[in-house]
């Protein structure tokens, strides 16, 4: 045993499960481009400014979960990216994607870094996939990130999953909601919290998540941001909800929902599964025509998106059974050495098998024959090609289906041909 453990909040992914995770990342590439979305790969590490611009200073992930760094004493802060959005719309913005055309889809999968208390489902190094479109700010444009969402989630079978959904409406809607806000928190002074007192003063909207049970009681009593919604934000949330009715996207409206991210306006979401536990949101995301302007764009540029979390998916469709009829497919070959003085040659056969794009497993480390069935059998090989002294002198090979026990003896060009074909291999009982 190693006297190294991985790093508290990371984990492993070991060949079985990186299985799970490609058979995800599969539907999400299929899916993506389905609904016309491209790939996008940013940088792990960004100026630190961009999130605290980006993100809000007065956020938990700027505030207290960031892993910075600074490379030179002299040199700028950097940061581990904490999410992607930030990131893709700079590097939007710095190619100037948008003189080329007004709408860009960009879709990713991609490590996080976040320095929370590691718990079920809640690491300090996370992937994500997700998805921006750049550039509208259309009621459809947001309808469609979470239906591209909710089409992925249907893909992969996962049942029972919750969307909710809030407005939070333009920056004058925001603007006469907090004061409602601070006006209506302000005689309770004495019954909030540290974290809450704090809110109250930079970004009031942030105490609707507070998980404080005394504050969410006065939660309940507050204003609601619906009640200081203007008229075209309001149509503008009755359409997003429209689209998704018209979808058969069932959703509940939460008034309470604002995230934890300051970027986002209008229309905001988050999907939660009860298998979860207390970290339950396994996707979120919303529109957030703010954030390209403090990015330093001179020219408004509205966008949403979304971010499911991968492990947390991951658990979920574990816990519905969803991964049981996926097997880690074993080669169609093991190259079984029946003496050792036949290895190079044996070593021989199993390459012309490989460029013949047949995958093929032989031993490495001398073992018996004994040992060699055993080991094709571990590693679930449907078929063991026989190396002897007969087989070398005559160039005709016994290929063994381990499943039925059947066999022939055929010429390597034979071997080669009906192991490409299945139909040819069922045809000679092999
Ligand atoms: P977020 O809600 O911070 O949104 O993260 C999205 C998802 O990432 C969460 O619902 C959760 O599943 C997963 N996640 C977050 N933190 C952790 C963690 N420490 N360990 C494991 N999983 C985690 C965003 O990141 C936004 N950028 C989403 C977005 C895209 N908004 C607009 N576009």
């Amino acid at each position: 045993m190693s006297q190294y453990q991985a790093v508290k909040g990371t984990r492993d992914i070991f060949p079985e499960e990186a299985t799970q995770w490609k058979y995800v990342e599969e539907i999400v590439h299929t899916l993506a481009s389905l609904y016309g979305f491209s790939e996008i790969r940013t940088p792990v590490f960004e100026y630190t400014e961009l999130f605290q611009r980006g993100i809000g200073l007065t956020t938990d992930i700027v505030g207290k979960e960031m892993f910075s760094f600074q490379p030179d004493p002299k040199g700028r802060s950097l940061t581990l990216r904490p999410e992607m959005t930030a990131g893709v719309m700079r590097a939007a913005l710095q190619k100037n994607l948008f003189s080329s055309a007004p709408v860009h889809k960009l879709y990713y999968i991609g490590e996080l870094f976040r320095k929370e208390r590691p718990q079920a489902g809640r690491q300090r190094q996370f992937s994500q996939f997700g998805a921006e479109l750049i550039g509208a700010s259309s009621p459809a444009a947001v309808s469609e990130v979470i239906t591209l969402m909710m089409h992925v989630f249907e893909s992969l079978g996962l049942k029972g999953l919750k969307l909710r959904i809030n407005t939070l409406g333009d920056t004058q809607d925001r603007a006469r909601y907090r004061e409602a806000l601070q006006a209506y928190f302000a005689p309770f002074h004495e019954i909030l919290d540290d974290a809450s007192k704090e809110r109250l003063e930079k970004n009031p909207l942030r105490i609707l998540d507070s998980k404080n049970p005394a504050v969410q009681e006065l939660v309940d009593g507050a204003p609601r941001l619906y009640d200081y919604l203007n008229d075209s934000s309001l149509q503008d949330f009755e359409k997003v909800l429209f689209y998704l009715s018209e979808r058969n996207i069932t959703y509940d409206i939460d008034h309470r929902l604002v995230r934890g991210l300051d970027y986002y306006c209008h229309t905001a979401f988050e999907v939660t599964s009860s298998e979860l536990g207390a970290q339950d949101a396994i996707g979120g995301g919303g529109r957030y025509d703010g954030l390209a302007r403090e990015l330093g764009s001179s020219a408004d540029v509205p966008a949403s998106g979304f971010a499911v979390g991968m492990e947390r998916l991951l658990i979920t469709m574990e816990k519905q059974g969803l991964f049981a009829a996926l097997n880690h497919p074993g080669p169609l070959v093991y190259v079984v050495v029946q003496q050792q003085d036949l290895t190079d040659h044996a070593h021989q056969i199993a390459w012309r098998l490989r460029k013949a794009g047949i995958s093929t497993e032989i031993d490495l480390a001398a073992r018996s024959m004994k040992a060699q069935m055993r080991e094709a059998n571990r590693i679930r090989s449907s078929h063991a090609l026989f190396i002897g002294t007969e087989e070398y002198t005559t160039g005709n090979y016994t290929l063994k289906n381990l499943a039925t026990s059947l066999q022939t003896t055929l010429s390597l060009e034979a071997v080669l041909q009906i192991l490409h074909k299945p139909a040819a291999r069922e045809l000679l009982d092999v």
